[in-house]
């Protein structure tokens, strides 16, 4: 039985025909609608504007690249760039405007549900972003219609849904270059890598990842 968390809880839309099972499968979606709800209140946005990073706690959703109604309908607070890699456990929308930026909010960070805008008609490298545990991605750009992109779908009893303590751990590798405007959001996933060093000698890996010996699933997004 799957329990599709959507990153947006006014979002959801559920579709099912009658069954027998109906009552026992509704009682099952509403647990699963309640965590998420009780767990997405409040979304995290971090943007950069004049030099300054911003880290905001926003309850609704703003549209993107908005700086003056984000700094007015949302908590939000001047932090340094990150140094050490943050894990988020609810949902994450970056505004950015530079892949080194992006770089420094999100590159080798843990977030299930991810939203990443670009701000600005700049034309981006193709550089290659770690994500670990991402199960859903949105992506916007002025010259891009938002797309998303379900990567696992989270089911109820599997390990996926957990932060993952033991392997397979999971990471996409995003290539920046896809903001410039391509006509579909696609990805591919490869299990039971042991070695990214190895298997994926272009792609990045931090010390971490290339110090376990463990088995890993490996997403490409493009
Ligand atoms: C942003 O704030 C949230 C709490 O609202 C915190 O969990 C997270 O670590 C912060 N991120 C950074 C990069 O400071
Ligand atoms: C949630 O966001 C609202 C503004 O959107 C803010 O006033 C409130 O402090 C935030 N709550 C938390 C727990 O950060
Ligand atoms: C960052 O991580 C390093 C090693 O993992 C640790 O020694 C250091 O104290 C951490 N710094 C902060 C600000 O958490
Ligand atoms: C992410 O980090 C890796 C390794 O440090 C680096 O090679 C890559 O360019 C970074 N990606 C971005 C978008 O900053
Ligand atoms: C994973 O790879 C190892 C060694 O490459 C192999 O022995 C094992 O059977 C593989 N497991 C799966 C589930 O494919
Ligand atoms: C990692 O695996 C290789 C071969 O699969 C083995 O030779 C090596 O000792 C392992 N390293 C660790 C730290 O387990």
């Amino acid at each position: 039985m799957l329990c599709v968390l959507k990153p947006d809880a006014y979002d959801i839309r559920i579709s099912m025909s009658f069954s027998k099972y109906q009552f026992f499968f509704l009682g099952f979606l509403n647990l699963c609608l309640i965590k998420h709800l009780a767990q997405s209140q409040n979304h995290t946005l971090i943007f950069s504007k004049d030099n300054h990073f911003r880290n905001c706690s926003c309850s609704v959703d703003i549209q993107s690249c908005d700086y003056n109604l984000a700094n007015l309908m949302c908590n939000c607070k001047n932090i340094n760039p990150p140094k050490n890699k943050t894990s988020y456990n609810g949902d994450l929308t970056i505004w950015f405007s530079d892949t080194s930026t992006l770089g420094k909010l999100v590159n080798f960070t843990f977030v299930h549900n991810l939203k990443l805008s670009l701000c600005g008609a700049s034309t981006l490298p193709t550089e290659y972003l770690a994500i670990l545990g991402l199960r859903f991605l949105r992506v916007q750009a002025e010259s891009i219609q938002e797309q998303s992109l379900t990567i696992t779908q989270c089911n109820a009893k599997d390990r996926l849904c957990q932060v993952p303590t033991e392997p397979p751990f999971h990471i996409s590798y995003l290539d920046t270059s896809l903001f410039n405007g391509l006509p579909l959001l696609k990805s591919y996933s490869v299990k039971n890598v042991s070695s990214i060093k190895e298997q994926f000698p272009n792609l990045p890996y931090s010390s971490w990842i290339s110090a376990t010996n463990k088995s890993y699933i490996v997403t490409l997004i493009y």
